[in-house]
């Protein structure tokens, strides 16, 4: 676009543009944090903003120990223990709210909307077969929804009953198949209600369990704070590098089945170091489609990763797009051995900088 060729009406185009941009960063409570500034570079030629520089030096998982997250901030990634098989109907109460200050990285905050005051909201889990209720609690100023995956009837899919604020509405379906799966609002536009932070993870265990193991869930989202369409943070469970200041504690060749959903408009490739993992596409199969260490998902793609660690010592999980890693998601599993005197503590996460993402 030329300047010099431009209309009074493309001007005028132009400056309701600039003005509903502004409008937007003010509506979104950015804090005027000068590091959360730098994130909001001028558009550039092309839909790509020149690679994160600022950004990425800024926040890289050698960040200074005053920005970190404090730990009672740190999402748990312990998901429910599967339901007992006696229990039938599996009920849930996920209340929207808007505005909810979310710190997205350390010092970031962003006014999110939220289930249940978190982001991604909580981690439900039922049983092939049964009975999910899950009643919607509107507390905020527009109509939300909840859409779950997996099949159901049309009238509990989550797209035509918005639920207008002040008012509830409770879904009731079968859960059929088993698996993982993602919930998210789908009230208009779906766009802004996933990105502000409405979506979560289900996870639907077979009538059989898998065999018991530590188990963990992790969601891969990332936040676009100015809205110029490059994401400023990605993030396990909703905020950037929490579990790089804050480990994940395995045992040596303990079993670990690890839930990963992306929710987030671009590929994600989740990767774990220093090992490999079964593959269960989607979770639909109790039998491994592939031994690995990374998968590409797409938007709303899922799967379970199932590893242990034979050595210990701290290994970064992350996602494999530099990228994306560099902005926040990654973290470090610490595997602490099981003969004695075994250090496994990643005593300087700071000193394995340099072979990140390999
Ligand atoms: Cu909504
Ligand atoms: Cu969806």
């Amino acid at each position: 676009m030329q300047a010099a060729k431009m209309t009074r009406a493309q001007y005028g185009v132009l400056i309701a543009a600039m003005a509903l941009a502004a409008a937007a960063l003010v509506w979104m409570g950015q804090s005027p944090d000068p590091a959360a500034a730098s994130q909001a570079q001028p558009p550039t030629q092309g839909h790509h903003a020149p690679p994160p520089t600022k950004g990425s030096e800024t926040f890289q998982f050698t960040y200074p120990d005053q920005k970190r997250l404090p730990a009672e901030l740190v999402f748990d990634p312990t998901p429910p223990p599967p339901p007992p098989k006696d229990k039938k109907v599996h009920e849930y109460t996920l209340v929207v709210e808007e505005g909810v200050e979310h710190e997205v990285a350390p010092g970031i905050k962003i006014a999110a909307w939220t289930f249940n005051g978190q982001v991604p909201g909580p981690i439900l889990r039922g049983r092939e077969g049964d009975v999910m209720r899950i009643t919607l609690v509107n507390k905020g100023t527009q109509p939300h929804t909840i859409h779950f995956h997996g099949v159901h009837p049309a009238q509990m899919d989550g797209v035509f009953e918005l639920v207008p604020p002040g008012g509830s509405f409770t879904y009731e379906f079968v859960a059929n198949p088993y698996g993982v799966f993602p919930y998210h609002c789908h009230s208009n536009p779906a766009s802004k209600h996933i990105h502000n932070g409405l979506y979560g993870m289900m996870i639907i265990d077979p009538r059989e369990d898998r065999p018991p193991m530590r188990e963990l869930s992790m969601v891969m989202s990332a936040f676009d704070l100015d809205r110029d369409g490059d994401a400023d943070f990605y993030a396990w469970n909703g905020r950037a590098f929490q579990y790089a200041d804050h480990p994940i504690d395995l045992q040596q060749g303990e079993p670990v089945r690890m839930y990963v959903l992306n929710i987030f408009e671009e590929m994600m490739a989740p990767h774990i170091h220093g090992n490999m993992f079964q593959l269960y596409r989607s979770g639909t199969s109790t039998k491994p489609h592939e031994l690995t260490d990374v998968v590409s998902l797409g938007i709303a793609e899922r799967a379970i990763l199932e590893f242990k660690y034979d050595y210990p010592g701290p290994y970064m999980f992350q996602c494999h797009f530099s990228e994306h890693m560099e902005l926040g998601l990654m973290g470090w599993f610490r595997v602490n051995g099981t003969e004695k005197k075994a250090d496994a503590s990643p005593a300087k996460p700071a000193a394995a900088a340099g072979h990140a993402g390999h």
